[in-house]
C-alpha cells in the first residue's frame, strides 16, 4: 500500500498542528492517513488507496458515506443560506422528529458535539438538583468535558488531562459499571446531582449494562433525588430509534444525543421531560435562575437539514432488526472462528456495533475490556488496514456497521480476520 502523499501531508501538518492531526484518537504509526473522500462503506485517501470503513465518521454515519438523499437535501439547503444565525424552520423540524421518537423526550436543544451537549447537561443537573457532585462510569466516554475527562482509561484514578482543575476530579465520583457495591457506594451520601452513563458502554468496551444493575441505578436516582443522565451519543438512532431506552427497557431523566442525530454534520442534543428543560427557558426568570445554553453555530441549518433527512430515513428504512441479527451473527461467528483456531475471542455487540475482545470471556466493564492481549489487538489492526479494512483504533477494536456495508464486504471481513487468527497461531 502507498502512503506517500499522506506522508507528504503529514510532513506539512506536523509543522503547523500538533502532532499533524487535530484528534488524538486519530493518530496512527508511523504517522497518519490524510483521507480524500468516502463513498457509502468505503474511504479513499489521499494516495488513492480505498478501504472498507468500520469507523464510519466516529459511528455518525449509520447510512454510510455521502448518502445521495441526504446529500440532496443539504445541497438544497445550503443555497438557501448555511447559517441563518436564527431560529429556522429544520430545527423546529428535528426537534418535533426527535421528542415524538426517543422515549422520556419532552423538550430538546441542540449543541455542536457530545462533549458541547454533556457539558451542557452537566449543568443542567447541577442547577436543577442544586447539588454539584456527578456519578461517572469507569471507563466511560462523554468528551472532554473537563468535569467527565476523569477515570476514562486505566487505572481509573482521576484527572484524564492536563490542565484539569483538582475540584472537578473531586466532584467527580467514580463508579464501576456492572458493580452493585461500587454504585451503592456512590450513593452514600446522598450528595449526587446525577449519575451519567452510557447504558452500553462504548469506548470502554462496548458492554451492555444489566439489567439488575440498571435497575438498582434507577432505583437509587429514584430514592435519593438524583437524575439518571443517560449519555446516547452512539446508541441513539442505532440500537432503536429511541436509543438504549428503548432497547434496553429503561427510562432516563436526561437523554444527550450526538453523531447520528447531525446526519454527518456536527451535532449534539440534550432532551428530558418539560419540567427539567423548562430551567432553559429564560422567560420569567431572574438571572442566576436560568441555565445557560446556546451558541453560535447551534441548531444550524445545515445539521439541521443533515440530521432530519437521516432520521427520517431510518424512520422508513427500519434497520434495526437487519443490524441486530447482522451484528449478533458476526459475534457468533468470529468467536466459533476464535474456537476453531484456539484462540480465545469474545465478541460484545448491539445493533450495529460490535468489538472483539482476546479474551476467553465476555468483558464485563473497561476493566476487564484493557485486560485482554493489547499487543493482538494492535496486530489487528495493522492487519486489517493491511488488507484494505480501517477502524479506530488499536487498543479497542470496536467496528460501526451503516446501511452501506454489503453482504460480501461483511463476509470479506471474517474472511480476513481468520486469516489474522491463522497468522497468529503461527507466530
Ligand atoms: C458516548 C459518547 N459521549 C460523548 C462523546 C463526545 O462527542 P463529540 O466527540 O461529538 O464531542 C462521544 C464521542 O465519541 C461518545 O462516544
Amino acid at each position: 500500500m502507498k502512503l506517500e502523499r499522506s506522508q507528504e501531508y503529514f510532513k506539512r501538518a506536523e509543522k503547523v498542528m500538533p502532532a499533524g492531526i487535530n484528534y488524538a484518537i486519530r493518530w496512527m504509526d508511523p504517522h497518519p492517513i490524510y483521507m480524500h473522500k468516502g463513498y457509502g462503506s468505503k474511504v479513499f485517501d489521499v494516495d488513492g488507496n480505498a478501504y472498507t470503513d468500520y469507523w464510519m465518521g466516529h459511528g455518525a454515519l449509520i447510512l454510510g458515506h455521502a448518502n445521495s438523499d441526504v446529500i440532496d437535501a443539504v445541497k438544497a439547503r445550503a443555497e438557501l443560506g448555511t447559517h441563518l444565525g436564527f431560529p429556522n424552520e429544520p430545527m423546529v423540524e428535528l426537534a418535533e422528529k426527535i421528542t415524538s421518537t426517543v422515549p422520556n423526550v419532552d423538550m430538546v436543544r441542540f449543541t455542536n458535539s457530545g462533549t458541547e451537549a454533556n457539558m451542557y447537561v452537566t449543568r443542567l443537573a447541577r442547577a436543577f438538583t442544586q447539588r454539584e457532585k456527578i456519578g461517572k462510569i469507569e471507563g466511560g466516554w462523554h468528551g472532554g468535558f473537563d468535569a467527565l475527562q476523569i477515570g476514562v482509561h486505566r487505572p481509573f484514578d482521576g484527572k484524564e488531562s492536563a490542565g484539569l482543575p483538582d475540584s472537578h476530579a473531586s466532584n467527580t465520583i467514580l463508579i464501576k459499571f456492572n458493580d452493585e457495591n461500587s454504585l451503592r457506594a456512590a450513593f452514600e451520601k446522598n450528595e449526587l446531582a446525577a449519575v451519567i452513563v452510557e447504558p452500553i458502554l462504548g469506548s470502554g468496551g462496548i458492554i451492555t449494562a444489566d439489567k439488575k444493575w440498571l435497575t438498582l441505578l434507577r432505583k437509587l436516582c429514584d430514592e435519593s433525588g438524583t437524575l439518571l443522565i443517560f449519555d446516547e451519543v452512539i446508541t441513539g438512532f442505532r440500537v432503536a430509534p429511541g436509543g438504549a431506552q428503548e432497547y434496553l427497557g429503561a427510562k432516563a431523566d436526561l437523554v444527550v444525543m450526538g453523531k447520528i442525530m447531525g446526519g454527518g454534520f456536527p451535532a449534539g442534543a440534550i432532551g428530558g421531560s418539560k419540567e427539567i428543560m423548562s430551567l432553559l427557558d429564560h422567560r420569567n426568570k431572574k438571572r442566576g435562575e436560568v441555565v445557560f445554553h446556546g451558541g453560535t453555530f447551534a441548531a444550524n441549518p445545515m445539521t439541521m437539514t443533515a440530521g432530519l433527512e437521516t432520521l427520517k430515513i431510518l424512520e422508513r428504512d427500519k434497520p434495526y432488526k437487519k443490524f441486530e441479527k447482522k451484528s449478533e451473527e458476526i459475534a457468533r461467528t468470529l468467536e466459533d472462528l476464535g474456537k476453531d483456531r484456539k484462540i480465545s475471542v469474545s465478541v460484545t455487540w448491539a445493533p450495529a456495533v460490535f468489538a472483539v475482545h482476546f479474551m476467553d470471556r465476555k468483558p464485563k466493564n473497561a476493566l476487564e475490556t484493557y485486560s485482554g492481549d493489547a499487543a493482538r489487538t494492535e496486530r489487528l489492526h495493522r492487519w486489517m488496514l493491511k488488507n484494505g479494512i480501517i477502524y479506530m483504533g488499536k487498543d479497542m477494536a470496536h467496528f460501526f456497521l451503516s446501511t452501506a456495508h454489503s453482504e460480501e464486504e461483511i463476509s470479506n471481513f471474517v474472511e480476513i480476520f481468520d486469516s489474522f487468527l491463522k497468522e497468529e497461531k503461527g507466530r
